[in-house]
């Protein structure tokens, strides 16, 4: 019989989880379904339960549902819990664990553009969720400094309080300071929306203190390249989109509910080709 996973989400019918998940799946003679389910804030207790009730093998979580579907789990694993989100449920007979893959997605990623992070400079840009994951993962990979910068810096504030404890020293700042002090950063990552299509012409940080061979990196990947990814690469920065972490928080959400390892290739293809990228 097929197995079924999914999304849940609201909105969801952007995502291009389902048809990178169904790549996998085929890859890996899986005969599974999964589809992208449209729950409601309201519905959500609702929706877990079915999980089991269905006999669903496991689901993805999105916006809005990822700090809310916590309370509904049988057990979260200690790094979501850290991050305080959970994008991934696993449905062990009838038991619900969550995971949350999104930051470690993203480490994977930028591990293979620079060899370690382990006593680098690193600034974050934003103070969401996804900026929380990152952090997360950075912290308790050792890196040596981490800046969080924020257009509301008490924001910034209040996530730093929520880090968890390491050797990384961490510091808040403006947006306005982080531009002066970019030459000082190994990594500078942007996990807000601003450079995302329809707003392709935006973009979070002026880089003129910008120095060479620094990483810039983008969590956004529609576009591939935001406008601060061009004009890093243009002064010699390395870059780095958010095609990667989204294919890998996937792949790893897959090896949770498989045992199996999928082709990161074959689901980065299918997201291109979704995308109108060149490759497939
Ligand atoms: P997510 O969970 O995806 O990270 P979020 O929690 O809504 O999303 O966080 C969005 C982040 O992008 C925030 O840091 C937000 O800044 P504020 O805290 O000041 O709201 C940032 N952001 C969104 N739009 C922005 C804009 N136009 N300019 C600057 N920062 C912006």
């Amino acid at each position: 019989m097929k197995k079924v996973f999914g999304l849940f989400g609201y909105p969801v019918h952007h995502s291009m989880s389902p048809i990178m998940q169904e790549a996998a799946f085929s890859d890996c003679d899986i005969m599974a379904n999964y589809h992208a389910f449209l729950v409601k804030p309201e519905q959500l207790k609702e929706a877990v339960k079915s999980i089991r009730a269905l006999q669903l093998g496991g689901v993805n979580v999105t916006i809005p549902h990822k700090v809310a579907v916590m309370e509904y789990l049988d057990e979260v694993d200690e790094e979501a819990r850290q991050i305080g989100a959970v994008n991934t449920i696993v449905n062990r007979n009838g038991r619900l664990i969550g995971y949350n893959t999104d930051g470690r997605g993203y480490l994977e990623s930028l591990l293979e553009l620079t060899e370690t992070v382990v006593g680098k400079n690193v600034a974050i840009i934003g103070a969401g969720g996804a900026a929380r994951a990152v952090a997360t993962v950075l912290i308790n990979a050792q890196v040596s400094q981490l800046v969080i910068a924020n257009r509301t810096v008490l924001k910034a504030e209040a996530l730093l309080q929520r880090l968890p404890n390491g050797n990384t020293v961490t510091e808040v700042m403006s947006i306005a300071e982080l531009e002066h002090t970019l030459h000082k950063f190994d990594i500078i990552i942007n996990t807000t929306s601003v450079g995302m299509s329809p707003h392709a012409d935006e973009s979070p940080l002026s880089l003129t203190h910008l120095k060479e061979n620094t990483v810039v990196s983008d969590l956004i990947y529609n576009p591939l390249q935001t406008k601060l990814l061009m004009e890093a690469e243009a002064m010699g920065a390395l870059t780095l989109n958010g095609l990667g972490m989204f294919v890998n928080q996937g792949a790893l959400s897959f090896e949770y509910w498989t045992e199996q390892k999928p082709n990161r290739q074959k689901m980065t293809d299918v997201v291109l080709k979704q995308l109108g990228g060149i490759r497939c």
